[in-house]
């Protein structure tokens, strides 16, 4: 495997070098850290980690960013409206979320993708910005190529 460069552009740059990441090992906790870790040291995220489907429940992996919830209920909050309803959601103003759960008092914006193994949501990337509407539809085109990746390598 390669060495990680840091790049000082965006998602095109960075992509190439997350999927040689993921690519190059085996063990999942190794890659989720090193993907959070790729993610949140290249984008000025608050927040920026992993919540893994767990006996019916997510649960905290690994993330960058400040302490946050460690379960959360299916349906609940951000994260688990993505799990149940299995699809990207993009949330530019967290005040407006009905159901958001504020790990963070400082998070504005959100965005929330689910992992999919088959027709299984196995995982969500969850990504928080003091900034609202800091995510867009490009945000959400390659964190879920990102996540396909993962998902790709799921074990
Ligand atoms: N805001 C999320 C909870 C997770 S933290 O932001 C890290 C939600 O509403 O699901």
């Amino acid at each position: 495997m390669s060495e990680f460069q840091q790049v000082s552009g965006g998602y095109p740059e960075l992509f190439p070098q997350i999927k040689a990441l993921v690519e190059g090992e085996t063990d999942l906790v190794a890659n989720l850290a090193n993907v959070a870790a790729a993610l949140h040291s290249t984008f000025p995220f608050l927040w920026t980690g992993f919540y893994l489907v767990k006996e019916n429940e997510l649960v905290l992996g690994p993330f960058q960013g400040p302490v946050a919830c460690s379960r959360i209920a299916l349906g609940h909050g951000v994260c688990g409206t993505a799990w149940k309803e299995a699809r990207t959601i993009v949330v530019p103003d967290v005040e407006k979320f009905p159901d958001h759960i504020a790990c963070s008092s400082l998070s504005r914006s959100e965005i929330v993708i689910p992992i999919k193994v088959g027709s299984a949501v196995v995982a969500v990337l969850d990504v928080d910005s003091e900034n609202l509407e800091a995510f867009n539809e490009n945000d959400a085109k390659w964190l879920e190529a990102i996540c396909e990746v993962l998902a790709e390598h799921w074990r």
